[in-house]
């Protein structure tokens, strides 16, 4: 492992961007279909591996949502997410803020309450276990109509204590954030925190609308921001958090190559941009693959990564004093390192 690679190991962090249910490996996804006896319409792991090669994000969401079929009870939810909080612990993770999509389970007849619980469990043995601490993201799929996301809300009031936000997921074009306009006032006026996917494939208009409209408090990727010099400085002037997924971006296509990956366009110009894996299993990597996928391509400085590392804090729904405490935990790594 070089210098920089063990840095970045060791480099407290948090992530802010990561779909549970993409974090579905093949060999948990045959051994759910086995417990749950769910047909798939692959024979082996590697059959499974291998078909992911995606040209778009459509191409990717057909597999991803086949693959959460195999997910049933409770127990798959626990165990999806214990095993994704051991691949942060060993990633330097103290915090995540996880995505899940109901519908993508209700839809297929599970009750709201087999995931919830489930990752609600999963959650509360990652912090026994591994001392991370994590919030609970519920996100729309934008592919549907804001009636089905008001059910989606509906069923999710008794977990509203537990739930910290909502999000905005699935595919972006042609479904802007305008068409979630009333289905946000009512998380906000729920005492909810608000994100969304905006600017991964859809143009700059979206992400304006998702600020102007949806009143976010954090944007997921927001790529294509920097098409527009009035977002940017909109962006950079309000400190607005930028989830970015630099391996799924190239898995999808939205970056030819990572030595073009915007994020050191973001940091010069002053926009507050964080690291995330998106969809680990689907897309390459974890959180520390993506810091060191970065470094690497873009050839970023030790500076640079610890000021992505302490974005992630800061740019988190913890409390100012935990906020506190883990800008003080990089210090003493650096001073350490
Ligand atoms: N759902 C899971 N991953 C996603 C992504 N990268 N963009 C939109 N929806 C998603
Ligand atoms: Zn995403």
């Amino acid at each position: 492992m070089s210098d920089l690679d063990a840095f970045i190991a060791g480099l407290p962090k948090a992530e802010l961007h990561l779909h549970i249910e993409g974090s579905l490996e093949p060999e948990q996804m045959f051994e759910f279909g086995r417990r749950n006896r769910v047909d798939m319409p692959f024979k082996s792991v590697e059959d499974v591996r291998a078909a992911y090669e995606f040209s778009n994000l459509q191409d990717f969401l057909d597999i991803y949502y086949q693959g959460a079929g195999v997910l049933q009870t409770e127990e798959d939810f626990h165990d999806l997410a214990v095993a994704y909080f051991d691949r942060l612990a060993a990633d330097g993770g103290v915090h995540a803020e996880i995505f899940f999509d109901p519908q993508t389970h209700t839809d297929r007849g599970l009750p709201f309450s087999v995931a919830a619980d489930g990752l609600l469990a999963g959650m509360r043995t990652a912090e026994t276990k591994h001392g991370i601490s994590s919030k609970l993201i519920l996100c729309f799929l934008r592919h549907l109509e804001e009636d089905a996301a008001f059910d989606t809300l509906r069923a999710a009031e008794p977990y509203l204590d537990r739930i910290a936000g909502v999000g905005l997921d699935s595919s972006e074009v042609g479904h802007p954030p305008s068409k979630f306009a009333n289905v946000y006032k009512a998380a906000g006026e729920r005492g909810l925190l608000k994100v969304a996917h905006a600017g991964e494939e859809g143009p700059p208009e979206y992400v304006w609308e998702a600020l102007d409209l949806l009143k976010v408090d954090r944007i997921d990727h927001g790529n294509r921001s920097l098409e527009d010099a009035a977002l940017t400085a909109r962006l950079a002037a309000m400190d607005m958090t930028l989830t970015v997924c630099p391996l799924s971006n190239h898995k999808l296509c939205v970056v030819e190559d990572m030595t073009r990956h915007p994020l050191k366009r973001m940091l010069d110009l002053g926009l507050h941009a964080t690291i995330n894996s998106d969809d680990p299993a689907y897309f390459g990597g974890y959180v520390g693959d993506n810091y060191r996928a970065v470094a690497g391509s873009l050839g970023l400085t030790k500076e640079e990564l610890v000021l992505l590392a302490r974005n992630s804090f800061t740019g988190s729904f913890l409390d100012e004093e935990r906020v506190a405490l883990h800008l003080q935990a990089i210090d003493a790594y650096v001073a350490a390192n």
